[in-house]
């Protein structure tokens, strides 16, 4: 059990549906596990089949990032995630080649990937739609579950997540086989939730924020 006080169970309630959650997560993994996997796959869905290909995700460290880099590795792609210089040994600890995110990210990518990025999943909202499409040279190659209001403009996929619990019984198998665990950088007690919101409106969130109730 992790700082949460609550009983040690295996069961969670996950929307129309109850979903085994992996014994070896904490409640608090387990609750920073739902919007996080299940958007992530909504992103990769959209990409196709990822085994074998060399994927981009912008904003790698974040919740879904963060997540979508595990289960992308673990479904075969190569990932190449992008974050801050702080979070490199994260993202490398998650199974990506990280990456500064902003100017010169093709010419990085170029060094890194040189037969070429195949496919790239946005994260950030960070207005990097086109330059994603510029790396990966087909609109139809990149998805996004951030930046709603470049997507259509820009021909991209977007996906949002579902209350879907065959995905997350997809993620949760994916935690029993040790290829994915939800990232939790803090956790706050109730009556400090105003802070948690003020720690995940910053933008710079490793994983989840997760508030005890
Ligand atoms: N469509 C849906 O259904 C759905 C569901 C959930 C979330 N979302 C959206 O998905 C996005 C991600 O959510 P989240 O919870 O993962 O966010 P988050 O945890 O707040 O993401 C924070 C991460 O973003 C990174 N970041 C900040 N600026 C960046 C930039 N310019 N380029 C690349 N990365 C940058 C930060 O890394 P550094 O600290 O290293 O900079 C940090 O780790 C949000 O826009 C959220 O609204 C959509």
């Amino acid at each position: 059990m992790g700082e949460c006080e609550g009983p040690d169970r295996d069961v969670r309630p996950a929307g129309r549906g109850l979903v085994l959650a992996p014994i070896t997560w904490t409640d608090e993994e387990a609750a920073g596990a739902g919007l996080a996997s299940v958007t992530a796959m909504g992103g990769l869905n959209a990409l196709g089949s990822l085994r074998g290909r060399t994927l981009l995700v912008e904003g790698a460290a974040g919740g879904v990032g963060s997540a979508a880099v595990e289960i992308a590795v673990a479904q075969g792609a190569s990932v190449i995630g992008t974050a801050s210089e702080r979070n490199h040994e994260f993202l490398a600890s998650l199974g990506a080649v990280p990456t500064a995110y902003g100017t010169g990210l093709a010419e990085r990518l170029a060094t890194l990937a040189p037969d070429g990025v195949d496919i790239a999943l946005d994260t950030a909202a960070s207005g990097s739609l086109a330059d994603l499409i510029a790396i990966v040279g087909d609109p139809a190659r990149v998805s996004t579950v951030a930046d709603h209001a470049n997507a259509h403009r820009l021909g991209v996929h977007l996906a949002n997540a579902e209350n879907d619990s065959t995905l997350l019984a997809e993620a949760g198998e994916l935690g029993r086989q040790g290829r994915y665990t939800p990232r939790i950088e803090r956790t706050y007690p109730l009556e400090r939730i105003a802070e948690a919101h003020a720690h995940a409106e910053r933008g710079r969130t490793r994983g989840k924020a997760v508030v005890c109730i």
